[in-house]
C-alpha cells in the first residue's frame, strides 16, 4: 500500500503550479479577456461598469452598503477629497442567522424580504432630514445597464433567495428604502466589489489599474483604457471568477459536481475562501479513506465543516507537535491521537491548497497586465481586499514572489497593495463621481 510520505508527494504534483503552466494560464486568459471584450464567447463576462478612474477630488457624506456575501456592512463613509477617506459610521450584519432565527440567503426568502432586511439597517445609520447619495456594492455577477443599474446574471456564493436572479438588484433596493419612507436615501450607483477595490485604491494611487478580492468570493476587475462601448476609460468587471482555462483535479471536480451550480465559477472553486477549506476537506477524506490517516467521526464527510479561518490557523501553527492543527482536525472532523506525521500531512495539503490558490490569482494578474500593457513599461498597482489577502499566511508573499517568478525584474513596475474595505469606500467613492459632490451643500 502506497505509505503516508508517498501519497503527500503525490498530492503535491496534483497541487503544483509550475512555471510553465503559469505562463500557460496568463496566455489563456489573456485570450478569454480578448475574446469577452470583444462580444464572442468566453468564460470572461467582461461587464462594463460605466466608471472610469476617480480624479482623487470627490468629496462628501455617503451612505455605501456593501453586500458581499452572507454579511452585509453599512456604512458612512466621509470623502475628504484629497484622496483620503474616513468611515464615520459603520453596521455589519448578517443575512444568516447563527441561531436560525433568519435566513435571507435561502431558497426560503424571497428577494423583497431580503432588501427590506437592508433597507432597516441603512435606516438605523441615516439620521433625521437630509439627503443621503447611496452607493451600493453588489458583489455578484451584475449585467449592468447603466450607473445605478444593475441585473443579477446569477447568484454565486452559493446564495439561494428567489426572484433576485434576472431582476435589477439597485432598483430591489430603492424600492425597499421607499417602501420604507427612506426616499431621501438616493441610489447613485451600483458596482461590484472589485470596482470598488479600484476605486479606492486609485482615490489615493493613481498607477492602480487592477482592483480585485480574494476573500470568500474570487474576481478582478481593471481599467480598459478605450472601452469599445464608449471609447473611454472604464473598469470592466471582469468576473474572473467564472474563467475555466485551469485544468481541474480530481477534487476541484467533486467539489464542483456537489456545488450549486456545477460548471460555473470553476476559477472561483479553486480559489477562493468559500472553497478552500472544502477543498482540504475532500483530500484529507481521500487520505482517510485509503487509510494513511484516521477518519475519525463521521463529522469528516459533512460538506464545508473546514471554515476558511481554520485554514489560516492552521498554516500559522510552528509548534513541533502542530497543536493547532491537531486541536482543528479534533474539533471539526473528530480526527484524533494522529502522529505527528498526520497533522504535518493536514497541514502540508492546506499549504498546498492555499498556495495553489495564490498562484493561480497571480497567472491571471499577469493575463490582464500583459495585456493592458505588454511591454511593463508603466507602474501598475493591483489594489486587493479579502480575508485571503489580508489573512492567510504566506498568501500575500506568495501572490508577490509569482509575480517575481513570472516577470522578472520587471516586476518592480508592479505593487500589489490592500485595499482595505476597498469594496464599500468604493460604493461612496463611486457614488460621489456620480453625485458630483452637488449633496455636500444639500443638507
Ligand atoms: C462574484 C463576484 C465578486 C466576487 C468577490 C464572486 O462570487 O461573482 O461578482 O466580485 O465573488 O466577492
Amino acid at each position: 500500500m502506497e505509505r503516508l510520505y508517498t501519497a503527500v508527494a503525490r498530492l503535491e504534483k496534483e497541487l503544483a503550479v509550475s512555471a510553465i503552466l503559469l505562463q500557460d494560464i496568463a496566455s489563456r486568459f489573456q485570450e478569454a479577456m480578448t475574446e469577452g471584450l470583444a462580444g464572442r464567447s468566453s468564460s470572461l463576462k467582461m461587464l462594463p461598469s460605466f466608471i472610469g478612474s476617480p480624479t482623487g477630488q470627490e468629496q462628501g457624506q455617503v451612505i455605501a452598503v456593501d453586500f458581499g456575501g452572507t454579511n452585509v456592512r453599512v456604512l458612512l463613509v466621509e470623502l475628504a477629497g484629497t484622496g483620503r477617506s474616513r468611515i464615520a459610521a459603520r453596521r455589519a450584519f448578517p443575512l444568516k442567522d447563527k441561531l436560525g432565527h433568519y435566513d435571507y440567503t435561502a431558497v426560503s426568502a424571497s428577494g423583497p424580504e431580503l432588501f427590506d432586511f437592508i433597507a432597516g439597517k441603512i435606516s438605523e445609520i441615516v439620521s433625521d432630514g437630509g439627503i443621503y447619495p447611496l452607493g451600493y456594492t453588489f458583489s455578484f455577477p451584475c449585467r449592468q445597464q447603466g450607473v445605478d443599474k444593475a441585473v443579477l446574471i446569477n447568484w454565486t456564493k452559493e446564495i439561494k433567495t428567489v426572484g433576485v436572479e434576472g431582476r435589477d438588484v439597485g432598483q430591489m433596493l430603492q424600492a425597499a428604502l421607499e417602501n420604507r419612507g427612506l426616499e431621501r436615501v438616493r441610489l447613485q450607483a451600483v458596482i461590484n466589489d472589485t470596482t470598488g477595490t479600484l476605486l479606492t485604491g486609485a482615490y489615493s494611487d493613481s498607477a492602480t489599474t487592477i482592483g480585485a478580492i480574494c476573500g470568500t468570493g474570487h474576481n478582478s476587475c481593471y481599467l480598459e483604457s478605450c472601452h469599445p462601448l464608449t471609447k473611454r476609460p472604464m473598469i470592466i468587471n471582469m468576473e474572473s471568477g467564472n474563467f475555466d482555462g485551469v485544468q481541474q483535479t480530481k477534487y476541484d471536480i467533486l467539489l464542483d459536481q456537489a456545488s450549486e451550480k456545477p460548471g460555473a465559477q470553476r476559477l472561483e472553486k479553486m480559489v477562493s475562501g468559500q472553497y478552500l477549506g472544502e477543498l482540504v476537506r475532500l483530500i484529507v477524506g481521500s487520505l482517510a479513506a485509503d487509510g494513511h490517516i484516521s477518519s475519525g467521526s463521521e463529522r469528516l464527510s459533512v460538506p464545508y465543516s473546514l471554515p476558511t479561518e481554520d485554514i489560516s490557523a492552521i498554516l500559522g501553527d510552528t509548534s513541533p507537535e502542530l497543536e493547532v492543527v491537531a486541536a482543528v482536525a479534533a474539533a471539526r472532523w473528530g480526527i484524533t491521537g494522529l502522529k505527528v506525521s498526520g497533522y504535518k500531512a493536514i497541514q502540508t495539503i492546506a499549504r498546498l491548497v492555499a498556495m495553489r490558490s495564490a498562484r493561480l490569482v497571480t497567472a491571471t494578474w499577469a493575463g490582464i497586465l500583459t495585456k493592458i500593457d505588454p511591454g511593463l513599461v508603466c507602474q501598475h498597482t493591483i489594489a486587493v481586499d479579502g480575508a485571503l489577502y489580508e489573512k492567510m499566511p504566506g498568501y500575500s508573499e506568495q501572490l508577490a514572489n509569482t509575480m517575481v517568478e513570472m516577470f522578472g525584474d520587471k516586476a518592480k513596475q508592479i505593487t500589489i497593495r490592500l485595499s482595505k474595505d476597498g469594496s464599500g469606500i468604493g460604493a461612496a467613492i463611486a457614488a460621489a463621481t456620480v453625485y458630483k459632490g452637488k449633496y455636500c451643500n444639500e443638507r
